[in-house]
């Protein structure tokens, strides 16, 4: 699939970012001029505190049954050049991070499993902010998995003609599962660790390949590994695995100049955990645990993941950032 005349010529290795004109926009992050395969606004905001940039003409073409469109002119944000994959992003934190990612003007992969319809309203969201995306579709957690993500990534980018390169990689999707050590089944063990651990590292694994200098992993884990949490026991465990992975994986790449990092929230509002607040007491239960009284939000987590994603983190590497809003501190 092609895009005809749209391009992002975008800067995937520190060669081609030099020509990046950053000089003239300091403090609003990397400027380029683009041609942008996907839809726009005329003139926006991208993120709070930061212009979307004006773009000076635009076009619009059907390709392949789907549709984009083109504009030409500036865009600011602090990832403009940079491609994203964020697995699990048609729901719930992989979204809110999806949205933000592209907000900042990284071209942004969105994965999912099966819900097309919300992977769509994901897609549609980013490109009514002016953001480029594109939908990626696989099964996590059987033996093909992660090939089937990287071969929908790169038909992605290709199409978008945006190279194969990948600078930041969101290890988002993932299953819980609530059950006390009496009640853990074996099936039930091979579920959550296929997703939450194998799936991850295979994933990163492909993904490792596609990134130059300067590229970020970024796993999302839980404070269920600080918080002791034996309603979940399989759970937890899964998420130790993604930190003890997340600490020897930085060691592995850093001499590439590649960070590794995880971000684990608390409770945060999303269909994972919507039958543990069925009721106002138990939704005023979980909310208890923060000490700011509340359930996280996406953007909450969100924000954090688009730091680590940016070049303001790259000194950072090998750590689990809590993302609790200090649950149960
Ligand atoms: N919500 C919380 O309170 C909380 C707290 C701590 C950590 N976390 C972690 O945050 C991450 C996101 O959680 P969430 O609450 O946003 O979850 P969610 O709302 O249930 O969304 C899960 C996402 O992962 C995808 N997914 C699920 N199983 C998959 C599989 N087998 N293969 C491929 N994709 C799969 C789903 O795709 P489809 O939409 O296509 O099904 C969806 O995009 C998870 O790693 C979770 O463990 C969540």
């Amino acid at each position: 699939m092609t895009l005809g005349p749209s391009h992002v010529p975008r800067p995937n290795t520190i060669a081609s970012r030099a020509w990046t004109p950053t000089s003239s926009v300091r403090g609003y992050g990397r400027a380029t001029p683009f041609v942008r395969g996907c839809g726009g606004v005329v003139v926006g905001r991208l993120a709070e505190n930061r212009p979307a940039g004006i773009f000076l003409g635009g076009g619009w073409w059907v390709v392949g049954g789907g549709w984009c469109g083109g504009f030409w002119g500036w865009v600011v944000g602090v990832l403009v050049g940079r491609t994203a994959l964020v697995t699990g992003a048609s729901r719930g934190i992989g979204r809110g991070i999806a949205l933000r990612l592209a907000g900042e003007g990284a071209v942004v992969g969105v994965h999912y499993r099966g819900d097309a319809a919300a992977a769509a309203e994901t897609l549609a969201e980013i490109r009514g902010r002016g953001g480029c995306a594109f939908g990626v579709r696989a099964e996590l957690g059987c033996v093909e998995g992660a090939e089937t993500l990287f071969a929908g990534f790169d038909a992605g980018v290709a199409g978008l003609g945006v190279g194969r390169g990948l600078d930041i990689l969101v290890n988002n999707a993932g299953v819980s599962g609530s059950a006390r050590i009496d009640e853990v089944t074996p099936e039930l063990f091979d579920r959550i660790f296929s997703v939450n651990v194998r799936s991850l590292l295979f994933v990163a694994q492909l993904g490792l390949r596609r990134m130059g200098e300067g590229g970020r992993v970024i796993n999302v884990s839980s404070a269920a590994t600080r918080i002791a949490y034996p309603e979940s026991v399989v759970y937890s465990m899964s998420k130790g695995a993604v930190d003890t992975f997340t600490l020897a994986l930085a060691k592995e790449v850093g001499p590439r100049g590649i960070t590794v990092n995880a971000v684990a929230p608390g409770f945060v509002e999303t269909d994972m955990n919507v039958a543990k607040r069925s009721t106002p007491d138990a939704a005023a239960r979980l909310a208890g645990w923060s000490v700011f009284g509340r359930l996280g939000r996406t953007g909450d987590i969100a924000d954090i993941v688009a730091f680590l994603a940016s070049d303001d983190s790259r000194w950072i590497t090998g750590q689990c950032i809590d993302a609790s809003g200090g649950s149960r501190l």
